[in-house]
């Protein structure tokens, strides 16, 4: 996929539904009680990775490949035993919170994905799972997949996680469905909360302050009809371009804008960016708004602490923009991105320079040095996306701004969270 310069982006567009929610809107659907409809599903390969894996599990799931899903609800026991291995392809949130509700399961099974997913830390999940009695062991003995789950007794926990991780905490949280005490989980920072606000919709007994999560096991869980809002992880590369490519103005319909998800509005606005939430409303629980992004001067700042679990997929992204500011942006706090579907902190850095940039890598983030005075000039290159979704996005990005052609390796791999990409971008910067 070739890249070049364009004068701006124009237009309404609507993003695909969050992938987050969609991925806890089938999950939590087939351990309810009646049949989910759900609307706003995102169609990418990771969230279909989730539909196949209960599908396996015997549930019923009518997806024809287009964004309306409804799962028949199993219930919490009513789970089959699979067949075959649980193939959960690039998608950690499927593995990590489906070996939650595995472990409590009265049968075996077997959960692996892709290359990507073979070298991505499971030890995360394994500990607060074996604490809670759970028989589940990494088949190669390195922490990772393929994970190995034989039938236990799970009892509630008091855990406090080392990281600030949804994929964790909602791992733990299905396991403390099946649990025979409650369960209380603390984390360091608050990471996003769609299982929480899903699971009391659907009549769990959980509570949050804080940062700390209170779930009491012995609730059925009810179906429920949901309607998904565009993924504001997927809207930020909309808000990013907007705000680097001179003579922008974009209007996003139906973004969702969960508190524990908008670090990207706080951080561009910081950056002084002209971005405007108007109709602000609530849909499946969540809050939504239609976001106006307007081109802007920006200028760096630093970004670290709480904020970070709230914007950790944007960080590809906000390194690129932050090429695009007035004085220095220091990310730090982010040493989570070295584990994500790659090594976020080495490509992003990689490319960055490759393009031209000033940036550093760190432990924990970069610091990127913008422009002084004349605008920071990216010339175009192929781009190292490693098969990394938001790599490829991000510097697709970059490539709007840059001089000559930015070529993306593998284009294919934005399927994972968001097909039309490429062809959304195309119908706002004609
Ligand atoms: C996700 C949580 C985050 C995020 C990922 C999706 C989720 O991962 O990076 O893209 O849906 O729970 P961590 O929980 O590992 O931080």
């Amino acid at each position: 996929m070739t890249i070049s310069k364009k004068p701006g982006l124009h237009g309404i567009i609507k993003v695909p539904g969050d992938k987050s929610i969609s991925h806890r809107a089938v999950t939590l659907g087939a351990l309810a009680e009646g049949s989910s409809h759900i609307k706003g599903f995102l169609n990418g390969a990771d969230c279909i990775s989730t539909i196949n894996c209960f599908r396996t599990l015997g549930v019923d799931i009518e997806f024809n490949g287009g964004s309306e899903v409804t799962v028949s609800g199993a219930g919490l026991y009513g789970l089959k035993e699979p067949e075959k291995t649980l193939d959960c392809g690039n998608s950690g949130t499927t593995t990590r919170i489906i070996s939650g509700i595995l472990s409590a399961q009265p049968f075996a099974s077997r959960v692996t994905g892709d290359a990507s997913i073979q070298k991505r830390p499971m030890k995360r999940i394994m500990e607060p799972l074996s604490l809670m009695g759970a028989d589940i062991r990494s088949e190669k003995e390195n922490g990772c997949a393929p994970l190995v789950i034989s039938p236990s007794h799970l009892h509630g926990i008091d855990y406090l996680s080392p990281v600030a991780s949804a994929q964790v905490k909602s791992c733990i949280l299905m396991a403390a469905l099946y649990a025979d005490g409650e369960t209380v989980i603390r984390e360091p920072a608050s990471s996003r909360n769609h299982t929480e606000l899903m699971l009391k919709a659907m009549g769990s007994d959980i509570s949050s302050s804080g940062n700390k999560i209170r779930l009491i096991p012995g609730k059925t869980l009810y179906a429920c009809d949901l309607n998904i809002p565009g993924d504001i992880s997927s809207a930020a590369y909309f808000i990013g371009a907007s705000l680097i490519v001179p003579g922008s103005d974009i209007l996003i319909k139906d973004v969702g804008v969960n508190p524990t998800r908008d670090g990207i509005l706080r951080v561009f606005t910081d950056m002084g960016g002209d971005i405007e939430l108007t109709g602000l409303r609530t849909a499946a629980g969540e809050p939504v708004a239609d976001i106006n992004v307007k081109a802007s001067d920006l200028h760096g700042i630093e970004i670290s602490g709480d904020i970070i679990p709230a914007l950790i997929d944007e960080l590809p992204l906000i390194a690129v923009v932050a090429s695009q500011a007035e004085g220095t942006t220091i990310i730090k706090d982010a040493a989570e991105l070295k584990v994500k579907e790659s090594d976020r902190i080495a490509l992003v850095t990689k490319n960055l320079k490759a393009m031209g940039a000033d940036i550093e890598a760190t432990d924990d983030g970069f610091i990127i040095n913008g422009k002084d005075g004349s605008p920071s000039p990216l010339k175009g290159c192929l781009i190292d996306d490693a098969f990394d979704h938001r790599i490829a996005m991000s510097f697709t990005i970059a490539g709007l701004i840059a001089s000559g052609e930015t070529c993306i390796e593998h284009p294919e791999c934005v399927s994972i969270s968001y097909p039309e990409f490429f062809s959304d971008i195309v119908n706002c910067t004609q």
